[in-house]
């Protein structure tokens, strides 16, 4: 429950929250949805169109406490889907936590000693890193709270490192490790938890970093109902960055490995978690690398003087000026260190990140690297109409996080015109939207023609509500409201499901 006269802060990219009485001790006060609610149906306002059939399934870390303590990390938090299922016009709402080692040593053995992105080792069990933050073990169950994606026909849920869940789409239940049957590494390795679809082929295609003396990034494809990874090329690197995210264009790869880098040997030796062995190598700047999908030949690399970061890509495609890339950027890396929660405390009224909408132009003819704002300010999770992966484009839609939260603050979803610069935006009092997903109208032909679904929460009556905006003009078409406070997740997919 919230009180009167209390100012609520929450972290850049949703909840946990903390609340603060002038000057006393802030504290969290939810954040911590313990509670699974099997199928059940939700009342709905206005009218949803009868073409939206399908399921919002959103994943995202929820923040857990035994005896006391919580995860030092947002991005630790135990993996849940929520799933906002349409059937003719009705909705019906179930979540549930994966069923991981992680969960289990939370619940059944009552302990936060789990390995995660940011949890320090020497917390819990003194053991190198690769025994303790990736898989320990080839059938091990991930903690994988970033994303979800259908992979060889199978739902699964995805994080940074290897193997990811497969889950049951209508009951969320935890089916086990999609294990993959090839010679790629199954574990030990860092994966990208927002794969593409080759725009050519329709085939799944991700990266993963393999560690060790000699370190690669490896780009491989999933062909259509198989469980068999493809390598598409391996390159090699001295000090892999973290990626969160890449682009691809009808023809390309692009991998843009900001200087947030990483010792590979002195990895393999540490004993701290696995993200605080990188350091912010600002005189490196940049580095735009080309890869053509069909060959895996690196036709470019573009070194960018200025460093930057970015979480996410929003999409990439060939013009005849050349390849354009567009990012949300940081000016560095600091925004992974303030997700935890011993910077909180002093930074919680520290101004927000600098962001900015960039595209980046690449000229092959020319060996140029050119890039330019399209937008400032404070704004994540981006996603487009995701036909348009890879090709011209013109709409982002964008959530606007923000670590300082008043209850009585607005928080705006907007649609970005690329071409144009200009916004349009969706906001309600005292509400905070997640990530908004584009799901087109099958009769549509332009590039908006579609819904925007997204999971707000309604900070002022401790609820939430899935929200269905016409996409062209940002008007709420319906709301479902469930009567708990979601925490705030990372990412979803709507999946039509049969
Ligand atoms: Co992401």
């Amino acid at each position: 429950m919230f009180f009167k006269n209390t100012v609520l802060y929450v972290f850049f990219l949703g909840l946990p929250l903390v609340i603060s009485c002038g000057h006393a001790t802030k504290q969290r006060v939810h954040a911590e949805l313990k509670q699974e609610f099997s199928t059940m149906a939700v009342p709905v306002q206005g009218t949803i169109p009868s073409w939206l059939k399908g399921s919002l399934i959103r994943n995202g870390p929820v923040t857990v406490s035994v005896d006391g303590k919580h995860n030092e990390h947002w991005f630790d938090g135990l993996a849940m889907l929520h799933a906002f299922t349409i059937q003719e016009g009705n909705v019906f709402y179930a979540n549930r936590f994966l069923r991981t080692q992680a969960y289990d040593t939370v619940f059944n053995k009552k302990s936060l000693s789990y390995a995660g992105f940011a949890v320090d080792p020497c917390r819990s069990i003194f053991k190198r890193f690769f025994s303790l933050f990736l898989s320990s073990g080839p059938h091990a169950l991930n903690n994988a709270n970033v994303n979800v994606a259908k992979i060889a026909d199978r739902y699964v849920a995805l994080t940074e490192t290897p193997l990811p869940v497969e889950f049951d789409p209508v009951t969320l239940e935890t089916v086990g490790v999609l294990d993959y049957k090839d010679s790629l590494p199954h574990r030990d390795t860092w994966e990208s938890a927002h794969p593409h679809c080759n725009p050519v082929t329709g085939d799944a295609l991700s990266y993963l970093i393999e560690f060790g003396h000699q370190s690669y990034y490896c780009l491989y494809t999933i062909p259509a109902n198989t469980l068999e990874r493809k390598v598409i090329a391996r390159i090699p690197v001295d000090r892999p960055s973290y990626m969160h995210s890449f682009a691809i264009t009808e023809q390309y790869v692009i991998l843009v490995e900001f200087p947030f880098v990483v010792n590979p040997l002195s990895l393999m030796l540490t004993s701290k978690a696995f993200i605080k062995n990188f350091s912010w190598q600002p005189e490196r700047g940049t580095c735009f690398t080309i890869v053509k999908h069909s060959t895996g030949e690196i036709v470019g690399t573009y070194r960018s003087k200025k460093a930057f970061f970015a979480f996410h890509h929003i999409n990439a495609y060939e013009t005849d000026e050349g390849i354009c890339c567009d990012m949300v950027c940081y000016d560095d890396a600091s925004i992974i260190y303030d997700a935890s929660d011993d910077m909180w405390e002093e930074q919680a009224n520290r101004t927000i990140f600098h962001k900015e909408v960039k595209r980046f132009i690449i000229n092959q003819d020319k060996r140029t690297l050119a890039e330019k704002t399209i937008l400032r300010g404070d704004f994540e999770f981006p996603r487009i109409n995701e036909k348009y992966d890879g090709k011209p484009y013109r709409y982002v839609y964008m959530t606007k996080p923000d670590k300082l939260w008043h209850a009585h603050e607005i928080r705006p979803l907007y649609k970005l015109d690329m071409e144009k610069g200009t916004t349009i935006t969706w906001s309600q009092e005292g509400c905070q939207p997640g990530e908004p997903i584009f799901v087109a109208d099958p009769m549509g032909q332009k590039e908006d023609d579609g819904v925007i679904l997204t999971i707000v929460i309604n900070i002022a009556d401790h609820s939430s509500f899935l929200l269905i905006l016409d996409a062209k003009t940002f008007t709420e078409q319906a709301r479902a409201t469930v009567q708990h406070q979601i925490p705030a997740g990372l990412h979803g997919q709507f999946f039509k499901l049969c």
